[in-house]
């Protein structure tokens, strides 16, 4: 059976974009591949952050991770996996200085910084993150990783660095992961549609999937449908994300119903909303459900997840034997 591995940041709240976007598709994997899924906590740790924060929503993020359909034993918390930052170091040593320098994402996340900070200041985790995420990926032999498009240069990268440790150390040992792209579109802000749905621009920017369904319902119903730029005969993109939403949520009956309602000019906006509501809040209720009873015992789900760690860690600890053996390091008793 082919390996998949994904990992996500544990940034707090999970919306409908990291749903429809990673998640949903990250379950649906499990079904067909041997998953691996991290919670990469020191990945998060490349940005400024407060120590109890990071603990709480890495937390966080595994109990959602498990109500959405992420099964225990395919999820681990990457600092239980220390390994990861090992194998790190050994392939960082096999990436150039320069190649680091053209991640676009080291750019973006700088920029970001120097946006609200003249003297912010810039980590060296956050200009070798992608070794660390090369790491990530190839310590578990991972042949699929299933990320958003904004990764896929890191996804490049990862490729040549196992191709360069190869080279370097004469056996095809790592293989050479290759990106699995969702289907889902960006799912679009409900306040600002010419914008990607996101937590950085702010609360209203956002549908929490799993926050009050009433929110999730009043967030819905005022979204922007007409950005009143999009030229005569075309679909805003206000209108646009309230089909993919529905499209997203396997509603193709009430899609296909509106999509006719619309093409004969006789679409109602409210009527749009309303099915599209009633169909989030329906695909959200067992998913909330689910999670309300995860927090209900969770001294037990904290257990089950430093037990599925420990279980992956033996995975992570094989190949760093065999990568010690490889590249000259002395062998651990
Ligand atoms: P982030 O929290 O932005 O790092 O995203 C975590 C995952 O969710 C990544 O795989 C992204 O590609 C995906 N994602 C984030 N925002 C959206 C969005 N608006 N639409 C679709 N996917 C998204
Ligand atoms: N960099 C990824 C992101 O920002 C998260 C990530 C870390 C990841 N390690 C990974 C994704 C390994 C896939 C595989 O979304």
């Amino acid at each position: 059976m082919k390996n998949v591995l994904s990992g996500i940041q544990p940034t707090g709240d999970m919306h409908l974009g990291n749903y429809f976007g990673a998640v949903q598709n990250w379950v649906r994997l499990q079904e067909q591949y041997h998953c691996t899924y991290g919670v990469v906590d020191y990945h998060s740790m490349t940005m400024p952050y407060k120590a109890d924060t990071l603990r709480e929503n890495t937390w966080k993020m595994v109990f959602y991770l498990l109500a959405c359909g992420i099964k225990s034993e395919n999820l681990f918390i990457q600092s239980l996996v220390p390994e990861h930052v090992e194998l790190s170091w050994v392939l960082g040593c096999v990436t150039s200085y320069g190649e680091l320098s053209r991640m676009t994402q080291f750019k973006d996340k700088t920029d970001q910084l120097f946006e609200t900070d003249n003297d912010a200041f810039v980590s060296s985790g956050l200009f070798v993150y992608p070794v660390l995420q090369a790491a990530d990926i190839l310590i578990y032999h991972a042949d699929y990783v299933p990320v958003g498009k904004d990764q896929q240069q890191h996804l490049e990268l990862s490729r040549d660095v196992a191709h360069r440790f190869n080279r370097q150390f004469g056996k095809e040992y790592f293989r050479h992961p290759e990106p699995l792209f969702t289907e889902t579109p960006k799912i679009l802000s409900p306040a600002d549609p010419t914008k990607k749905m996101s937590k950085s621009l702010g609360e209203k920017h956002y549908i929490n999937l799993f926050g009050e369904e009433d929110r999730i319902r009043k967030q819905i119903k005022s979204a922007v449908t007409d950005t009143g730029d999009t030229p005569a005969g075309q679909m805003s993109p206000g209108v646009q994300n309230l089909f993919e939403l529905l499209r997203a949520c396997g509603n193709l009956t009430a899609h296909d119903a509106l999509m006719a309602d619309y093409r004969a000019g006789a679409l109602k906006y409210s009527d749009l909303k309303e099915e599209v509501a009633h169909t989030v809040v329906a695909l959200v209720h067992p998913l909330r459900e689910r999670y309300a009873e995860l927090n209900a015992d969770k001294r037990a789900v904290k257990a089950q997840i430093q037990e599925s760690s420990a279980e992956i860690r033996k995975r992570a600890q094989q190949t760093m034997r065999e990568v010690r053996e490889l590249t000259g390091l002395v062998g651990m008793k």
